[in-house]
């Protein structure tokens, strides 16, 4: 038979965490809109990273609707389950098994330089888990476990894909090549929406002020209210500066939703106050997420379906994260089952 060349496509693994009852416009802008944007181009697999939430005390019965919500609000933004594997991650029992093997191969050092960690240690004092400090070796896992080429994440996370980078050279010099050395894929526009209010930190689904984020699933008068209040300065030009980082994160939020580039931004409000390119902002924001919305509220009547898509996409994404376990275990001397 002719050989017939079939260029494979490359592997794109992604997650995200369903802590906090729904997703930011910094999750939306900087990923899940981007993961289905992908799908046609790549072998995409898309998980919700319910394990990663509770290294932060979870009410267990919020976490199981937030869960539900976010696997909603993946398939809302576009992902498609017949095209992507789409699953739950705790549906996997795999990336747990493999994560306790890296971790024998991650240093402490490396882990205590980690960003997140320093952060999150230091906003959730009274629980500095285990699970919290080793986090990033979870997520080497998720994404190794698939020999995943790309990841695409906002800013915030390139620092654990390249950790799991680390642990992916340590394994393959040690045991020869094992895993597929996974690149961080971020965003040209949007890797990094910040706060409203505070424009110099990230937008976050745990900042304590309602003004600071917009919501996924905000009513379109709250998202035009937090933009009339988002924080700018006083030089009153819509143009991007050094030293305007509100305008500069409008602008960006204002180029995503519309599809215009920054400087035809720009040239749109040229001579314009800031009160007008705020209300343009809320409206046009409130525009590309209603349809994202609705659809939401409808998934999530229908818990039979979202049921259906995590037990159909945890089957395929167990298949694939059998071999390269097996393939680990074999390596490192774990006697098989047989
Ligand atoms: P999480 O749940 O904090 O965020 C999910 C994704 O949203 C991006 N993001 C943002 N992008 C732009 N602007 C913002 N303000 C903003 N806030 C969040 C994040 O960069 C991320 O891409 N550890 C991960 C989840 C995870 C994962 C994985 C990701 C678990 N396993 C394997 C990739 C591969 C996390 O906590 O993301």
């Amino acid at each position: 038979m002719a050989d017939i060349a079939v260029e494979k496509k490359k592997i794109v693994l992604s997650g995200i965490q369903p802590s906090g009852n729904q997703f930011t416009l910094g999750n939306y802008i900087g990923a899940i809109r981007n993961w289905a944007n992908m799908q046609d181009e790549f072998d995409c697999i898309y998980m919700i990273a319910n394990e990663h939430s509770i290294t932060v005390r979870q009410e267990p019965a919020k976490l199981r609707e937030n869960t539900y919500r976010a696997l909603a609000s993946l398939l809302a933004a576009g992902i498609d389950p017949q095209k992507s594997i789409v699953f739950i991650q705790s549906h996997v029992p795999a990336h747990a098994e493999l994560a306790w093997i890296l971790n024998c191969y991650t240093m402490f050092g490396e882990l205590s330089r980690m960003t997140q960690f320093k952060d999150k240690s230091s906003k959730n004092a009274d629980n500095i888990n285990a699970g919290l400090f080793t986090y990033p070796v979870l997520m080497a896992a998720d994404i190794l476990i698939y020999q995943a080429d790309l990841v695409p994440v906002g800013a915030d996370q390139k620092q654990h894909v390249e950790i799991a980078r680390d642990i992916a050279n340590r394994f393959n010099g040690l045991y020869s090549n094992t895993f597929k050395l996974p690149e961080p894929y971020i965003p040209a526009i949007g890797a990094k929406i910040m706060s409203l209010a505070e424009p110099e930190k990230k937008m976050s689904k745990s900042d304590p002020n309602v003004n600071a984020s917009i919501l996924v699933m905000d009513k379109k008068e709250d998202i035009l209210r937090k933009f009339k209040r988002a924080v700018t300065d006083s030089q009153g030009e819509v143009r991007r500066g050094p030293d305007k980082p509100g305008i500069n994160n409008l602008i960006t939020i204002y180029s995503v939703a519309t599809g215009l580039t920054p400087e035809q931004v720009e040239a749109q409000f040229a001579g314009k106050g800031y009160g007008d390119f705020k209300a343009a902002c809320g409206e046009a924001v409130a525009e590309m997420l209603r349809p994202f919305r609705e659809q939401v509220e409808d998934l999530m009547k229908n818990k039979d379906y979202l049921d259906q898509v995590a037990r159909e996409g945890a089957e395929k994404a167990a298949r694939l994260a059998a071999r390269t376990l097996s393939k680990v275990q074999k390596k490192v001397g774990f006697v098989p089952k047989l």
